[in-house]
C-alpha cells in the first residue's frame, strides 16, 4: 500500500490535512510547477495518521525538503505539529472548512506559543499562492536562476495593476 508519494529531489513538500484540502492547495502546486520547483504533494493528517506524519517528515528532511507548506482546516494543528517534527521552515496555509468561515483555521494555524514558529498566510487560495511564492522566495536566497524568475513574476505583477484593457 502506498502511505504517500515521494518525488526525487523535491524541494518543498506540501502536506494537507485531508484530501478535501486538494482543490484549494493544488494553487499552491501550480505555482512552484510554473517555477519549476520540484515538490511533493500529499494528505497526512496530524491526528489520523499521526505516525505515518512523523515517519513521512522525517523521512522528507532525509531526503532534502527544504521547507514544508502545511494545509488544515478546523483546529488546524498540521502546521504546528510539522513544526514540532523539524528544524525546515513550515509555511502554514489555514483552510475554510465546515464552520467559521476559516477563522477558527486561522487562529489555530497563526497562534503558536513562542518557541516553535509557524510563518502563517491567509485563509485559503489566497494563502496558498502566497505560501507558493514565498517558498520561490526563500528557495531563490540560495538559487540565481530560481531569483530570476521570481523577479520575472513580480514584473508581471505590477504591470497586471497598470494596465487597463
Ligand atoms: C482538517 O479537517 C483538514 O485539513 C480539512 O481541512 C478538514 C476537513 O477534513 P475532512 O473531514 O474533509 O477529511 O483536518
Amino acid at each position: 500500500m502506498t502511505k504517500y508519494t515521494t518525488v526525487e529531489n523535491a524541494r518543498v513538500g506540501i502536506l494537507m490535512g485531508s484530501a478535501s484540502d486538494w482543490p484549494v492547495m493544488k494553487r499552491a502546486s501550480e505555482m512552484l510547477e510554473s517555477f519549476n520547483v520540484l515538490h511533493e504533494c500529499n494528505a497526512l493528517s496530524a491526528h489520523r495518521n499521526a505516525e505515518l506524519l512523523r515517519e513521512y517528515i522525517a523521512g522528507a528532511e532525509k531526503r532534502g525538503i527544504e521547507l514544508f507548506i502545511c494545509a488544515a482546516g478546523g483546529a488546524a494543528h498540521l502546521a504546528g505539529v510539522v513544526a514540532a517534527h523539524t528544524e525546515k521552515p513550515v509555511l502554514g496555509c489555514p483552510m475554510q472548512a465546515w464552520s467559521l468561515d476559516g477563522l477558527d483555521s486561522l487562529l489555530s494555524t497563526v497562534q503558536m506559543p513562542k518557541g516553535i514558529p509557524v510563518a502563517t498566510f491567509a485563509i485559503g487560495g489566497a494563502g496558498a499562492t502566497n505560501a507558493a511564492l514565498f517558498a520561490v522566495q526563500m528557495l531563490g536566497m540560495s538559487d540565481p536562476d530560481l531569483l530570476e524568475r521570481f523577479t520575472e513574476y513580480r514584473n508581471t505583477q505590477s504591470d497586471s495593476t497598470t494596465l487597463l484593457e
